[in-house]
């Protein structure tokens, strides 16, 4: 039995089955599992996630009790679940990623969407029994009075089904995006809004990654729940439970990074594309193809930053690297294909023999990622609404000299906003103003703001915001 245990929807590895059966693991993506990954090889922790391919499924089918760390595999310990793929489907692809992710990015086109009809409700059980099946898979692993950390907006719902199973764990819930603001979370039918966060108040300590978000969630608990909500206690009591909010503010592990960043295929990465570039300065940003990213309107900015400052042109390359991200759903593969067009409408309209004023890459590569932060002068992360943004953080660690411009709707921006230059997403002439300004920064402010970046983006790596959360369950 474990004394620790974690529950998210994607685990530390992924797998791909080639046509003759082959399986070949790979490494999990996004911020959930980079922070994860560094915190969870130590003993007596047991990380269950679900199967989230046929790859996936074929590996588990393969491991006794779904342990693939007992097949051989070195993932550290780890379970992972063989949901029935529609049931899956339901749940991480209609109501996760194009509902919960929706409302708490304020992503919906409103006079359109959303829409609740009874394929919602299917969808909706779906997305239960999914939440069902990791309290089931906890409640069996856990060892008595064990401590269960339940990451993110797909498993809501597990905390409270969890504690009605053990009442003896001790349940942290932990949420790696933003929170919406009451009026816009209501958009949820009446009884969904309440499971969710009665879900999460089945926990005994919340986490968040800003005092922004945990503050949203508290109001949605008092205007949605009648809760009694301490602000700043950062409490909330309800139907006689009182759980504790948290706000823990992940960072990266500068070392760590830094030394991944100097391991020699980055180090050609960054030769191929100096030699592409030439000594032309460099404006890079670093996302998934992910609609709250707001790459569209990056992409305008830099073209309107092109118009008003004729004498960059030759002198300056934006490197946009998009990578593919939730293809199952349309509006993603449709704002991949707007990313791609407006891209393309830059080089027509810009582009000459010898300049290529924008270089956008919608492949996975993290060596070349890595290599562009490592010459970059200014680092673009205009997100619509972001948990945190991992890339804001990165960058100053690994760009000697990068000056930032970040949304003020990124959770980065209440740690980084004081150093950084700071944007309005959606107010695509600010950002261009402000990419003029990075590039034109003295060199000694730049080296300044940077250092102090550094700082804050590393004060709570991995292993010390998973430790915070754990000793809040002691
Ligand atoms: O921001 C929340 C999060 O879980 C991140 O950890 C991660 O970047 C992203 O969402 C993962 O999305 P998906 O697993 O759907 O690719």
């Amino acid at each position: 039995m474990n004394s620790v245990l974690v529950a998210s929807n994607r685990g530390p590895v992924s797998f791909t089955v080639s046509d003759d059966g082959v399986l070949t693991m790979k490494r999990g993506g996004g911020g959930l599992v980079s922070g994860l990954s560094g915190v969870m090889k130590d003993d007596g922790v047991l990380w269950i996630c679900a199967a989230l391919s046929d790859g996936d499924r074929g590996a588990v089918r393969q491991a006794p009790g779904g342990r693939l760390d007992q097949a051989g595999y070195d993932t550290g310990a780890l379970r992972m679940l063989d949901i029935p793929p529609a049931t899956f489907h339901r749940a991480y692809n209609a109501v996760a990623n194009s509902t919960l992710w929706f409302v708490n990015h304020l992503l919906y086109d409103i006079p359109n969407a959303p829409l609740f009809g009874t394929k919602f409700q299917r969808e909706w059980e779906s997305y239960r029994d999914y939440n069902g099946a990791f309290a089931l898979a906890l409640a069996e692993e856990a060892g008595h009075e064990a401590r269960v950390m339940v990451q993110d907006y797909h498993l809501t719902l597990t905390p409270a089904m969890l504690r009605a199973e053990r009442p003896d764990l001790r349940i942290a819930h932990f949420s790696h995006t933003p929170w919406a603001p009451p009026e816009y979370f209501s958009l949820l039918p009446d009884e969904v809004a309440r499971e969710v966060l009665e879900g999460i108040l089945g926990a005994d300590h919340a986490g968040f990654l800003t005092g922004r978000w945990a503050g949203a969630f508290m109001d949605c608990c008092r205007a949605l729940l009648g809760a009694e909500v301490d602000l700043t206690g950062r409490t909330v009591t309800h139907e006689g439970r009182t759980t504790h909010i948290g706000v823990h503010g992940l960072g990266v592990d500068g070392v760590a990074l830094w030394e991944r960043a100097h391991e020699p295929d980055v180090e050609s990465n960054m030769a191929a594309l100096r030699e592409q570039v030439g000594d032309r300065r460099l404006i890079v940003r670093i996302d998934r193809t992910e609609l709250s990213k707001n790459i569209v309107r990056g992409l305008v900015a830099y073209r309107e930053f092109l118009l008003a400052h004729p004498e960059w042109h030759g002198r300056v390359v934006h490197l946009a690297f998009a990578y593919p991200s939730r293809h199952d759903l349309p509006q993603y593969r449709e704002y991949t294909a707007s990313v791609q067009r407006c891209a393309q409408e830059i080089e027509d309209e810009f582009g000459t023999e010898d300049w290529e004023p924008l270089i956008l890459n919608v492949n996975d590569d993290y060596p070349r990622s890595l290599a562009a932060y490592r010459l970059a002068d200014v680092l673009l992360v205009n997100p619509i609404r972001d948990g945190m943004n991992l890339v804001a953080k990165e960058g100053p660690v690994l760009s000697p000299r990068a000056t930032l411009v970040l949304s003020r709707e990124a959770g980065a921006a209440a740690e980084l906003g004081a150093h950084a230059l700071m944007v309005n997403p959606y107010d695509v002439t600010g950002t261009a103003i402000a990419l003029h300004d990075a590039l034109v920064m003295p060199e000694e402010e730049r080296m300044r703001r940077r250092e102090l970046l550094e700082a804050a983006a590393t004060a709570l790596p991995p292993q010390k915001w998973f430790a915070a959360q754990l000793d809040a369950l002691a």
